[in-house]
């Protein structure tokens, strides 16, 4: 199967050089350093502890966003708009770029909004997005306010932290991934070559707060998947594969255009096994989202230390792979 077209190998050369050449400059400024405070250090710092009220306190945010409009946030309606719209305020505020891509579906504007961290690498991006619309039934906080909200507060912590990671930080929050992916589509087909070829990874967070929850990596790159493993392993969570996913999610247009993907997930309609409820607790033979696309996916349907656990894995893994 010739998924990479060749002209991404010789992109990804020339990224690869520029990544050797800043770490021989960054090995160069440590010899140098006198002082503790240099900017080399700094990038290479460890991820912050996420604080979970900020994530649930987002959530907030976005039920009132669906309470406010008609009970949902979905592709078309107007708290679909509204959740677009005060997020973008915060990241505004902030102190990152963003942009709003407009896309057409099914009869009605659909929008994505993009956010990028000033400064960074500029022939490597280190993506990570979000599905930010719910389904029409209900206001979709689990699917997908949790990964919204996660990034949401991840990407505030990389603007406290005045992060300089040396690749360029990219985050995504996608439009009508309820209808098929829509506006993540939209977004990798309307991205050149050249920029294509700059994206080092993508990763995805699409429910990670589920009421009975299950820990799952992405099992489609070994790098990004260790990456997640390796953490979740320091707090003694044994994670399994995520294999049920694939083509579920808006990391599937990334993958299919050649770019590395990740990301994790805490399971939607599939039940929990025996086996899986003894490491992971919870319920066996119970969803791990009885409420998923259902009117029950409100504030109530979220577990706080699955939305925990998983927020501080984002952050470490938009730290280390941007570093
Ligand atoms: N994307 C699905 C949705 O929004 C949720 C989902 C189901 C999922 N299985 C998955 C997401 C596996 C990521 C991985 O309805
Ligand atoms: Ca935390
Ligand atoms: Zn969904």
């Amino acid at each position: 199967m010739f998924r990479i077209p060749s002209w991404r190998h010789a992109t990804l050369a020339a990224g690869t050089c520029t990544a050797l050449t800043a770490l021989v400059m960054g090995g160069a400024w440590g010899a140098q350093a006198t002082t503790s405070d240099t900017a080399a250090p700094r990038a290479r710092a460890a991820a912050p502890d996420i604080d979970v009220a900020a994530v649930q306190a987002h959530l907030s945010e976005l039920q009132t966003v669906a309470d406010n409009n008609g009970g949902n946030r979905a592709h078309g309606r107007p708290g679909y708009k509204a959740s677009v719209d005060l997020l973008k305020s915060r990241l505004d505020a902030a102190g990152f770029t963003t942009t709003v891509q407009e896309f057409d579906h099914s009869g009605a504007k659909g929008y994505n909004l993009i956010a990028d961290w000033p400064g960074g690498g500029v022939d490597q991006v280190v993506m990570a997005g979000a599905h930010l619309d719910s389904v029409r039934g209900g206001a979709g906080i689990n699917d997908n306010g949790s990964g919204s909200a996660a990034l949401w507060e991840v990407a505030l912590a990389v603007a406290k932290a005045d992060l300089k990671p040396t690749k360029h930080l990219r985050f995504a929050w996608w439009g009508a991934e309820e209808d098929g992916m829509i506006g993540s589509t939209h977004y990798v087909e309307n991205l050149n070559r050249t920029d294509l070829g700059k994206l080092d990874a993508y990763l995805n967070f699409d429910m990670v707060g589920s009421p009975n929850p299950g820990y799952f990596v992405y099992d489609d790159d070994p790098e990004l998947e260790r990456t997640f493993t390796d953490w979740y392993q320091t707090k003694n969570i044994v994670t399994e594969p995520e294999t049920e996913g694939d083509g579920r999610s808006d990391h599937a247009p990334f993958k299919d255009a050649g770019v590395r993907v990740g990301g994790v997930f805490s399971g939607a309609e599939a039940e929990k096994s025996a086996a899986q409820a003894k490491k992971w607790g919870g319920k066996a033979g119970e969803s791990f989202d009885p409420c998923y696309h259902s009117s029950c996916d409100g504030k109530a349907n979220i577990d706080a230390t699955a939305l925990d656990t998983n927020s501080d894995a984002i952050a470490h893994a938009i730290w280390k792979l941007s570093s």
